[in-house]
């Protein structure tokens, strides 16, 4: 699946096919009026639709027709690549790419190249095992709906350049550590609740099912039961069981 900006990139895509440059037709384009619309949401529900690749193609740096557009697109799609290492999807099935209209033959090249490299990587469905990639793809798109998330990678560009409220300089290592702890905060938070979505777990359940230590998940289920989104349904002996609320 390509995203392709009005401005740029889809006006290369036009020329690529007056100039008849060969491509292959896999490729299912969808037009954004700037790479910049292209929300992280966006490439995970391809993905959990069974799409292999996405790319996401943009104006070069400095041309984009609302000036800043593909600066934020370069911000999210680089947290995006690195976040899908950690959901278990080869980070190489989501690239970001420039191509102006100008650059027919560009946009061809790219189209071939990395249609090869997802051919040559295969299925989406080899990154993980079993019925694990929906669940993981789920709760990693849920972590790009949350409003904390979304602050923390719109906000990163501006902190980056402009600096804190103070007007101190924000260290991109250090800012990258904090955004990056809090996703996988989120992310593990999500497990630990789709797993309990349609039947109550004991502790040791959970862990197995969400791939967390039985600490981590307990740690968790702390906070989500402190912020009334989960409940102790009954005892399977001497071990609660856990469900999330409104099941
Ligand atoms: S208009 Fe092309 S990236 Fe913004």
């Amino acid at each position: 699946m390509g995203f392709l900006c009005n401005w740029c990139s889809y006006a290369g895509a036009d020329l690529a096919g007056v100039s008849r440059f060969q491509y292959p037709t896999n490729i299912r384009v969808i037009r954004v009026m700037c790479s910049g619309r292209v929300d992280p949401t966006h490439v995970l529900e391809a993905f959990i639709r069974g799409i292999d690749g996405v790319m996401v193609l943009g104006c070069h740096p400095g041309d984009c027709h609302y000036i800043l557009g593909n600066y934020y697109t370069e911000g999210r799609m680089k947290t995006l690549q690195r976040f899908l290492e950690i959901v278990g999807v080869k980070p190489e099935r989501l690239l970001l790419d420039w191509v102006s209209a100008s650059e027919g033959e560009r946009f061809a090249t790219l189209v071939s190249d990395f249609t090869d490299k997802i051919t040559k990587i295969g299925s989406l469905r080899n990154d993980v095992p079993n019925n694990e990639l929906q669940k993981r793809l789920l709760a990693a798109r849920d972590v790009f709906s949350q409003h904390r998330t979304r602050w923390l990678i719109n906000r990163e560009r501006e902190l980056l350049v402009e600096g804190d409220v103070f007007g101190e300089p924000v260290d991109q290592e250090e800012f990258n550590k904090v955004k990056f702890e809090a996703l996988v905060k989120e992310y593990e938070k999500n497990r630990v609740l789709f797993s309990i979505r349609d039947k109550a777990l004991s502790v040791g359940e959970i862990a197995q099912s969400a791939a967390l230590t039985p600490r981590e998940v307990l740690r968790h289920l702390i906070l989500l039961e402190q912020n009334g989104l989960v409940t102790v349904s009954g005892i399977d002996g001497v071990k609660p069981m856990y469900k999330k609320m409104g099941v």
